[in-house]
């Protein structure tokens, strides 16, 4: 099941996160302020009871026809049953409906699982952009 972001994710959350190779773990303050500015656009999946899987994204201010997705990670051993395909096509969903264009992300180079992912579901390489000191891929898909 996929649902909203709630306040009492958080914490759980952060365990997920921690299990994720290739995620920061953020300090509970940035979870809780993707809760209160961006709820809407920021999903979890639920399976018996628990948070098995989380996408963090939202509305970019400056360019409202894109949608850009902070951080998506589910538990090593749920991978592979299309939670993460669930999750962002809740986002992509969320995003049509306030009328983005594309959704888009970044993610490091090594972190080839993702990018093949992200491939598999349509998303396209749109090359090496720099992003706070560290070179990242850019990967975007047309709504
Ligand atoms: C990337 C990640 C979110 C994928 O989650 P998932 O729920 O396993 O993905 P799905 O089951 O929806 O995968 C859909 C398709 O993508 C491809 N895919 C997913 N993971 C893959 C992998 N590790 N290697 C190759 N292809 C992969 C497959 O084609 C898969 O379909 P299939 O299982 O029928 O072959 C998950 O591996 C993860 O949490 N990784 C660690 C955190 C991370 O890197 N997050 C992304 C940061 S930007």
């Amino acid at each position: 099941m996929i649902r909203t972001l709630a306040e009492r994710d958080i914490e759980e959350i952060m365990a997920v996160s921690k299990r994720c190779e290739h995620l920061t773990l953020e300090r509970p303050s940035i979870y809780w302020t993707f809760w209160e500015l961006f709820r809407d656009t920021c999903y979890v999946a639920v399976g018996d009871k628990q948070i098995i899987g989380f996408l963090f994204g939202t509305i970019n201010q400056h360019d409202p026809t894109r949608a850009f997705i902070y951080n998506l990670g589910v538990l090593p051993e749920r991978r592979r049953g299309k939670i993460a395909t669930a999750l962002i096509g809740r986002f992509c969903d969320a995003a049509k409906h306030r009328k983005c264009k594309a959704v888009y992300l970044t993610t490091l180079p090594e972190n080839t699982e993702a990018i093949t992912f992200y491939q598999q579901i349509g998303f396209k390489n749109r090359g090496m952009i720099e992003k706070v000191g560290r070179k990242r891929v850019l990967l975007e898909k047309d709504l």
